[in-house]
């Protein structure tokens, strides 16, 4: 009843006013029309905005805490100016590579369209192509290209004969030293490591609050990297390339495995250092509370900055020891530059990439980060050597470094080992030849699922 009532009060008025306009012009109508262009303009000047941020108006970077924020401050700033209307958004991930990747592969998994461009550490690369998370950019990093930078680093982003990301910086673990103690001394840096014992023990007899040495014990992806270089240069392996078996029950690994618990672990070095990532071993360095340091290119710049060091101006670097019968091997590391598959700007994430990754841009990084070059002829750059002389000495151990397993499941891989290493060194009584026997028959387990 109520509603015949209600319709009739609605149809009268609309009859009268119909006569007092044209013929043909019906303002329900013309209401109507007015509407839908109404929404036609404002979806219009919402795609607009889509259009907007397509087109690249807002690039999302995944980076992590860098050590030298200032200049990467820098860098976004020139980036921004040289494409007007564009604003970089860092998100800042965790230092340690293992947390940022369980971040950022939590994006990739829920296919996050917030996210363009991403820092890939230098072991990922088959698990983030096999997954499909990373974009192949082969059509814009061609062959021709990639020549110009390292061969390892360019091979440690190809898999399946295709390239997922451009080679930031490179990494290789080095030795620093304390210049001025090891010349109070007369002693020169230590070609093998029961050598960097010895030595460390003399100079610590001397020097109260100083330990031997400092580097990354914690259970995470540094542990594998120290662990991999000490059981190398003791010639065993963490996976036979030949046969691809588990080689950590081998004895040259345990040996090494040994030696660092037996020597190394609360001995040579701090017991704390079982909780040390790359931050907290470099601050012991850079107070002068350290005589020997295992770190990454850039410790350089912070260990001979006056203003965050108190050891600048006395400090040598040098490559790792060996053991007697074996050779100096670093681990290879450093970063990449990738794109998400599911990045709505990948145009402007691949400007960024170019831009970052640009002769330029190294350079401004080596400079003023002593971030390792990836290109090879900046290497050869006076301004270069000028302030980083050790790149000279440096670029032989860039070439020659050792990378870490390759395979789709390195994350689970490096998970295993990391259990096993922290394992070993920290519990006194756990028995290393059960133990990495225990560690391979994980690892083989793991291998047989890899594709
Ligand atoms: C550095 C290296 C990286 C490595 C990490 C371990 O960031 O570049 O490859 O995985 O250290 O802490």
């Amino acid at each position: 009843m109520r509603r015949r009532r209600r319709r009739g009060r609605r149809e009268a008025p609309m009859d009268r006013i119909s006569s007092r306009y044209p013929e043909g012009f019906r303002p329900g109508r013309t209401a109507a029309v007015f509407l839908v262009l109404l929404v036609l303009c404002l979806s219009f000047a919402g795609c607009g905005q889509e259009a907007k941020k397509a087109n690249g108006q807002i690039l999302r970077f995944y980076t992590w805490k860098p050590n030298q924020p200032e200049v990467w401050e820098e860098i976004v700033r020139i980036f921004e100016a040289e494409h007007p209307g564009v604003k970089v958004w860092r998100e800042i991930g965790p230092h340690s590579s293992t947390s940022f990747h369980d971040l950022l592969t939590q994006k990739l998994k829920n296919r996050s369209k917030y996210l363009d461009v991403f820092l890939m550490d230098v072991v990922w690369t088959a698990e983030f192509a096999a997954a499909g998370w990373a974009l192949a950019l082969d059509d814009r990093f061609p062959r021709t290209e990639q020549s110009r930078y390292f061969a390892n680093v360019i091979q440690a982003n190809t898999y399946g004969g295709k390239i997922y990301g451009v080679p930031l910086y490179i990494d290789t673990g080095m030795l620093y030293y304390r210049k001025d103690l090891l010349a109070k001394h007369r002693l020169t840096p230590p070609k093998t490591w029961p050598e960097l014992v010895r030595q460390a023990g003399i100079i610590t007899a001397g020097e109260p609050d100083i330990y031997g040495f400092s580097a990354q014990f914690k259970q995470y992806e540094g542990l594998i990297c120290n662990m991999m270089e000490f059981i190398l240069a003791n010639r065993g392996r963490l996976i036979h390339p030949e046969t691809g078996k588990a080689a950590l029950a081998d004895q040259p690994a345990r040996e090494a495995v040994q030696f660092v618990r037996n020597q190394i672990i609360g001995k040579t070095a701090p017991a704390g250092i079982l909780a040390y990532e790359e931050p907290e071993s470099l601050a012991l360095f850079v107070q002068g509370k350290a005589v020997f340091h295992r770190n990454w290119p850039y410790a350089w710049e912070a260990a001979n900055d006056p203003s965050r060091s108190r050891v600048a101006g006395k400090v040598g670097i040098a490559p790792l020891p060996a053991f007697p019968g074996g050779a100096s091997r670093a681990a290879l590391g450093g970063w990449q530059l990738g794109i998400s598959r599911y990045s709505e700007n990948k145009e402007l994430a691949w400007k960024f990439i170019a831009f970052l990754s640009s002769p330029r841009i190294q350079k401004l990084l080596a400079l003023k980060a002593s971030l390792a070059p990836t290109r090879k002829d900046i290497y050869d750059d006076r301004d270069i050597l000028a302030v980083c002389p050790q790149f000279r000495e440096m670029k032989r151990a860039f070439v020659s470094a050792a990378p870490r397993p390759v395979s789709p499941l390195y994350p689970a891989l490096s998970n295993v080992m990391q259990r096993y290493f922290s394992r070993a060194l920290s519990g006194a009584a756990a028995d290393i030849n059960r133990e990495s026997l225990a560690v391979a028959a994980e690892m083989e387990q793991l291998l047989t699922l890899a594709p």
